[in-house]
């Protein structure tokens, strides 16, 4: 069974949408713990409600953004977990605690990747005009958002939308997504070549 770690800064529905997974059997994983920055998270109430514990590292507590950086990568590396869930998590991590943790992060982001990559991915779609969003898993590299794709989903792009409603549309795929990815992830069922990642039948 795989240790699972999450790191999430606000809602947490995509955490939440791994915990049921993972309580389902449908994911052979342990939740050992929730990483929040943020100490007023939603996330924390879901962690309580199934017994997850819950480890807060919020950046304005410390003198500066490399003592946060090393207390952030002191608390995963005592998680010793196989897999680093990003669902929602609003801090960059350092290069070197990218690297230390390389094919082992997956980040789940509201956009077709590469298009739309950084915050407010579903308005830089609204704006730009195309006519499918979505989402994207993908490992984490040391760029933003560019780190090798797992799976993606899609959505069409209405006429009327504004930045919510393509935003609740695209976070319906990724509840699919994300939780699918961890059981790929978990049941080993991943093959990464550089860039390619591809699924074992
Ligand atoms: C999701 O849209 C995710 O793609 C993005 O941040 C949002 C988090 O939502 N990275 P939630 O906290 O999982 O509800």
């Amino acid at each position: 069974m795989k240790r699972i770690v999450v790191l999430a800064s606000g809602r947490g529905s995509n955490f939440q949408a791994v915990i049921d997974k993972v309580a389902d059997r449908t994911i052979p994983a342990e939740i050992c713990c929730l990483i929040t920055d943020n100490p007023e998270a939603y996330a924390i109430k879901r962690a309580e409600e199934v017994g997850v514990p819950v480890t807060v590292i919020n950046v304005s507590t410390y003198p500066d953004r490399s003592a946060y950086d090393s207390a952030l990568e002191a608390a995963m590396t005592e998680a010793k977990a196989d897999l680093f869930i990003l669902a929602g998590y609003m801090q960059l991590l350092s290069p070197e605690t990218v690297r230390r943790f390389a094919l082992k992060m997956i980040n789940i982001h509201p956009a077709l990747l590469p298009s739309f990559s950084g915050l407010h991915a579903q308005q830089q779609a609204i704006n730009y005009g195309v006519k499918v969003a979505g989402c994207t898993v993908h490992f984490v590299d040391e760029g933003m958002d560019s780190g090798p794709v797992i799976l993606q989903r899609s959505v069409p792009v209405l006429d009327n939308d504004t930045e919510d409603s393509l935003a609740e549309r695209i976070l319906f795929e990724e509840h699919y997504a994300l939780p699918e990815a961890v059981r790929l992830f978990c049941t080993d069922s991943l093959q990464i070549e550089g860039r390619r990642v591809t699924i074992t039948p």
